[in-house]
């Protein structure tokens, strides 16, 4: 298949290849069968052709069959059946059904695609029609296709034991439309450019110069006031310093760099986080620079090369903190850090191709593919996650914490409600998530509803603004939790940044009530299947972000008091 990788030029009169691909519930955008699940009937041309070009196609239930129609390079074609179907009582009900659940099918065209309506049904929805012509037509600049458009005609009503004849057409025009500015017509300009869209992004970045200036400003003053008197207390003498009252954050030095509880599987979701973090951050980048949505399923394989690619960092993080925390089972760790997040991921797949299969959808994924997945991730992630480990446990793997840590754990003193780490890690989650919840519209629109997403220098910009805001709602929850002279920041940090997933998900169940209308248990488990996986991600990602901001802050105020 040389055009993809050159010109996708024709000469006058060359084939052109019309693909089938898939057939489903207009309501449903992920529920989808190949398009000869439907009894429609095949073109004269009879050789059918099958093919899955890249692996996130693939994952993505691309199903492209040929069509068996004859379609030449400019070469006009009047109305031509081109083939008939023998409606008997299952093939009607067949399309009866695909008709009252308002069935629509997807083709291509030199990966352009086109949609169609299967049927009609008129108002008392007794009756039912089905399209039966075709017709296209395509717009060319010199020798390459731009445009294509698609008109159904031809209503035939469904009555069993009737032959009907399917159509086809074929326009061929001139068009001005560059080659390169060809999918421009997908995109949806009135829906992202929405003041709405300009609007959410200066709210957030407001709210992050206000959170930033509020962050500093506290903890400036208060630290200060802090070192002050730490420093006051210094110079007292010890019977002084018994009777004074000396509290705060100072008093756990002996405790806060003690190892987390739960060592191995914190730092394997810490080294996750970054991970994530940084395949966000790359494949952001590639589709700003790159249009990658007009390649079928690149932004999955782009997705998956990144993650893949970026396993050392995962090894590196989780490796370096599990030995900064005295861990010794290493290799146990760096297994679960390695598998922590493809593990989610095929499972949850696992179980959605459960249904898919039971189904007979073209979401089924291949059995090549999964083996494909499963070698990538013993020869490719476990390798490099590996290779990640040694280096951090080598290169900053040492504990050179600030202060000692006491043998003796300091109990922990009782506190308000409000200063409990559950209560922290409740509150944690709200203004990270009020800073993207309106890109969570946009995003979850795109992706549910097959708007094509673009506008990947405002999801870039969402980024950065979470993760400043993370950073600083972790840095003054920690602040507190210290300050009440718990020690337990780890989880603390962790876990109130990692909150903003569970608005996420929450928010996630109103989009399916309120923004769309999926159905059927099949869409429905992979819609809220995948918005597991994908909230838990970004918690994992949110987490280990605001963990590393707020291990930054307590190591520096601590460096910077005394402690004898
Ligand atoms: C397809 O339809 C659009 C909008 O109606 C029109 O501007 C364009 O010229 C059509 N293209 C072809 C090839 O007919």
């Amino acid at each position: 298949n040389s055009k993809k990788f050159m010109c996708f030029c024709y000469t006058d009169k060359e084939e052109v290849v019309l693909w089938m691909n898939t057939v489903g519930p207009y309501h449903n955008r992920q529920e989808t069968y190949k398009y000869f699940s439907l009894p429609f009937c095949v073109g004269t041309k009879k050789t059918i052709s099958h093919y899955h070009e890249t692996l996130g196609e693939a994952l993505q239930g691309v199903e492209l069959e040929f069509s068996g129609l004859d379609i030449k390079f400019k070469e006009e074609v009047m109305q031509t059946t081109y083939c008939e179907i023998d409606l008997d009582k299952a093939k009607r009900d067949a399309f009866v059904y695909a008709i009252k659940n308002h069935y629509w099918y997807q083709m291509y065209i030199d990966d352009l695609p086109i949609w169609g309506i299967v049927g009609e049904a008129d108002e008392n929805g007794e009756d039912h029609y089905l399209w039966t012509y075709k017709k296209l037509e395509i717009g060319f600049n010199g020798n390459r296709i731009v445009d294509v458009n698609l008109t159904s005609e031809g209503k035939v009503k469904l009555v069993p034991n009737t032959r009907i004849a399917m159509s086809y057409s074929v326009k061929w025009k001139k068009s001005d439309v560059k080659f390169e500015d060809r999918f421009d017509k997908y995109l949806d300009p009135s829906f992202f450019q929405h003041r709405i869209h300009w609007f959410s992004i200066f709210n957030s970045f407001m709210m992050v110069i206000f959170l930033v200036g509020l962050v500093s400003m506290i903890l400036m003053r208060t630290l200060r006031k802090d070192y002050a008197r730490y420093s006051k207390e210094e110079e007292m003498d010890d019977m002084d310093r018994d009777l004074g009252d000396e509290y705060g954050w100072k008093q756990v030095h002996g405790d806060v760099f003690r190892p987390s509880s739960h060592p191995m599987i914190f730092s394997s979701l810490i080294g996750s986080g970054c991970q994530i973090f940084s395949v966000s951050l790359i494949v952001i980048i590639v589709a700003m620079i790159e249009d990658l949505y007009t390649e079928r399923g690149s932004m999955l394989s782009t997705a998956i090369f990144v993650y893949a690619a970026t396993s050392p960092v995962n090894g590196y993080f989780g490796g370096s903190l599990y030995a900064k925390q005295g861990g010794r089972r290493w290799i146990k760790q760096m297994f679960i850090g390695a598998f922590l997040i493809p593990a989610m991921v095929c499972g949850t797949a696992f179980f959605i191709n459960f249904i898919a299969i039971y189904y007979h959808a073209s979401r089924a994924i291949p059995f090549g593919t999964m083996v494909a997945v499963c070698c990538i991730c013993f020869f490719v992630i476990l390798p490099l996650n590996l290779v990640g480990t040694i280096l951090g446990r080598n290169l900053s793997g040492q504990p050179n914490f600030p202060c000692r840590v006491n043998a003796v754990p300091r109990p922990i003193p009782e506190k308000k409600w409000f200063m409990e780490p559950a209560v922290i890690v409740c509150l944690g989650g709200i203004l990270p998530f009020g800073s993207i919840f309106i890109e969570m519209y946009f995003i979850f629109t795109s992706f549910w509803a097959y708007k094509i997403y673009y506008v990947y220098g405002f999801m870039m910009l969402v980024l950065v603004i979470l993760c400043i805001v993370t950073v600083c709602v972790t840095i003054v929850c920690t602040y507190f939790l210290l300050n009440a002279e718990d020690y337990r920041w780890q989880w603390t940090s962790f876990l109130s940044a990692a909150s903003t997933a569970v608005y996420v998900y929450m928010y996630s169940f109103y989009y399916y009530f309120f923004k769309t209308k999926m159905y059927g248990l099949f869409q429905t488990s992979f819609y809220f299947g995948y918005m597991a996986v994908f909230s838990t991600a970004l918690g994992i990602m949110c987490g280990a972000v605001g963990y590393m901001g707020t291990s930054a802050f307590v190591r520096k105020i601590y460096t910077n008091v005394k402690i004898d």
